[in-house]
């Protein structure tokens, strides 16, 4: 299905909740192109639908981590590590923020709420790239996904707009710092997707809507368009690319009015 072969290459990805999850699109664009997938998932309640979506794939590995612990993210390392050995691949596709932190004013946003939504969606990305590089010793590739409300404003994303922008200068930050080490740091920005994270959010349907009338394409992007933007900066067609950002949003970002 895929141009792009990976046979022989390791990847982990967290943040697979379920079919719909951004994370599953990119899973499923790796395994189209013969990678070898560990799936990391939040927690229990979550793995019957996971054992579930991969049934078919050769020995899949499921990993539990909660990223709000550091040794969840190091016991999750060291089983990828024991199982695949090394990694060629690390996908981060992870956030959250509390219902009434995605709604109302953002000037009333709790100092709880900010750190939650900071630590979960921003820091996990760095203790997650460390991991990630330490099993990269022939260098490798690291994604994550931000959201345009990194740079404007979109009412009701309120403290997710301030996580990606944080997110944002980790990717250029690590970029910097793996790269020496020939590992690629970068994210995709998608356009809005229905996905359990996005339900979350305050008027996300008419945002989608305006999306679809607005982008120069006139419609929503797919799962699908992700999975491969994805797949082509986690294989070497991509191989002079770090530290950046690339909308996958149908070329909303770009419009003025
Ligand atoms: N859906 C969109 O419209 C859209 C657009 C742009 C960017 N994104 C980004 O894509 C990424 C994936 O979101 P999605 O839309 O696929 O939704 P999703 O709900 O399917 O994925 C979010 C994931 O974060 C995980 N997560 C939350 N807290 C966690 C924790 N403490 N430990 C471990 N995992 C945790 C959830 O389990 C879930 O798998 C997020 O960073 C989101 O901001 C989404």
């Amino acid at each position: 299905m895929y141009p792009i072969d990976l046979k022989g290459r390791n990847a982990v990805i967290f943040g697979v909740a379920n079919h719909r999850s951004i994370a599953w699109a990119i899973a499923q664009a790796l395994q189209g192109a013969g990678a070898r997938l560990a799936i990391a998932y939040q927690n229990q309640r979550l793995k019957e639908g996971i054992v579930r979506l991969v049934q078919d794939w050769p020995d899949p590995l499921l990993v539990e981590c909660d990223v709000a612990q550091d040794g969840n993210i190091a016991r999750a390392f060291a089983e990828v590590k024991e199982r695949l050995g090394t990694l060629a691949i690390a996908v981060h596709s992870i956030a959250y923020a509390s219902r009434e932190d995605l709604a109302g004013n953002f000037y009333d946003t709790s100092r709880e709420g900010f750190l939650t939504a900071l630590e979960i969606s921003a820091f996990s990305f760095i203790p997650i790239a460390r991991h990630a590089a330490e099993l990269m010793p022939e260098g490798g590739c690291i994604l994550t996904l931000t959201f345009n409300a990194s740079q404007q404003v979109y009412p009701g994303y309120n403290v997710m707009g301030t996580a990606k922008a944080a997110l944002e200068h980790e990717v250029r930050q690590l970029a910097a710092e793996l790269g020496p080490k020939g590992v690629r740091v970068n994210a995709l920005s998608p356009g809005p997707l229905d996905t359990l994270a996005a339900r979350g959010i305050h008027g996300f349907v008419d945002l989608k809507h305006l999306h679809a009338e607005r982008a120069p394409l006139r419609r929503n992007i797919t799962h699908e368009e992700v999975g491969k933007a994805a797949l082509f900066l986690l294989s070497d067609l991509s191989s002079g690319i770090t530290g950046a950002i690339l909308p996958v949003d149908g070329g909303y970002s770009i419009m003025g009015v």
